[in-house]
């Protein structure tokens, strides 16, 4: 297997004067989630469609498990399975039936069709509906019945384009552990959301796309430190006299790993400690207010996350 499972180098995917896709490059390591993350519009639609082999782009190339797209797509499309962000299914079809025409797509049939598609309705849990009609499923019921369709054929690459839009939050909470099941058996997942929490909670690492362009990528760690590597400590303390307070603010901005240390303007028995990331723990500032004798009354922190990181990287909101 190559170093990375997936490529994208300089994709641009234009719709007339829209350039839905503008200058991605990404890549995909093997065994991993990874999670393709921007608002309604990013083009994060539009990147998957051009990968899975579905739309034509205009430049850039893209390699999956070492073939190339632009000339051995038929190699890229046996990879793949995908979960498309518009459920597709014949909703007059038992459930199963759905998952038998995908499965056999990919050239599945008799025993061998039999056991995936049984095996991809119990991985979604709705063994028990397997003869029910679609249009007779709930929402969330279509929604896991689509990811069936497309993990049935044991793809080595999943595709998941917004699989968890418009689900309860029990479904949710299923289709997320399902795809870390997945990860577990070896797959590689590319995930597309526009929401931050799902992202967070089941990725190994994350693109962050706005108007068609990657605006960063990498673990979530790496994400917090392309925006700040501080975090913001206070600690409320007795109040004290002037002298004390000055002893405070100048031992602590002597120690390790801080970066400045004031009294605030407005309430001067609080202190404001700006911090590197690396800080792992609070002891050292603890023992100069211990030695100081200044009860310690509160402390709180402020870590970046992910959603400031977005707001800083793209000066916007996700939208959801
Ligand atoms: N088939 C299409 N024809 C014209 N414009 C499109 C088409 N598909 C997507 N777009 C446009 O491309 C941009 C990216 O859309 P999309 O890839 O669907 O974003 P996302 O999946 O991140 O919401 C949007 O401006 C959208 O309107
Ligand atoms: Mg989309």
């Amino acid at each position: 297997m190559p170093e990375e499972y997936v490529q994208v180098e300089h994709l641009v995917k234009r719709y007339g004067d829209v350039v839905a896709v503008d200058d991605l490059s990404f890549s995909v390591h093997p065994g991993e989630i990874f999670g393709f993350l921007g608002p309604n519009g990013a083009g994060k639609s539009t990147t998957i469609n051009v990968l899975v082999g579905l739309t034509k782009w205009n430049s850039g190339q893209i390699r999956v498990a070492g073939h190339d797209l632009a000339h051995e797509a038929k190699a890229v499309k046996a990879q793949i399975g995908l979960v498309p962000q518009e459920i597709a299914l014949y909703r007059n079809l038992p459930a199963k039936r759905n998952v038998e025409y995908f499965a056999s797509l990919y050239g599945l049939h008799g025993k061998a069709l039999k056991e995936a598609v049984a095996e991809a309705l119990a991985f979604v849990g709705l063994s028990e509906q397997a003869d029910r009609r679609v249009s007779k499923l709930s929402g969330g019921m279509q929604r896991r019945l689509n990811i069936a369709c497309g993990i049935a054929h044991h793809p080595k690459l999943i595709v998941m384009d917004e699989p968890t839009v418009g689900v309860d939050p029990q479904s949710r909470e299923h289709i997320l552990a399902g795809v870390k099941t997945l990860r577990e058996r070896g797959a590689t997942v590319i995930y597309t959301s526009h929401y931050m929490p799902e992202v967070q909670e089941i990725c190994d690492r994350i693109a962050i796309v706005d108007h068609g362009k990657l605006i960063g990528c990498g673990s979530e760690r790496e994400l917090l430190a392309l925006v700040t590597d501080q975090k913001r400590i206070r600690v409320e303390f007795a109040p004290a006299g002037e002298e004390a307070s000055a002893e405070l603010v100048k031992r602590v901005q002597l120690l390790p790993d801080i970066r400045t240390a004031a009294l605030d303007r407005e309430q001067p028995s609080l202190l404001n400690i700006d911090a590197q990331v690396d800080l792992a723990d609070y002891s050292s500032i603890l023992s100069v207010f211990i030695e100081l004798g200044l009860p310690i009354k509160q402390i709180t922190s402020e870590a970046p996350d992910l959603e400031t990181t977005f707001l800083a990287l793209t000066g916007r909101e996700l939208r959801s």
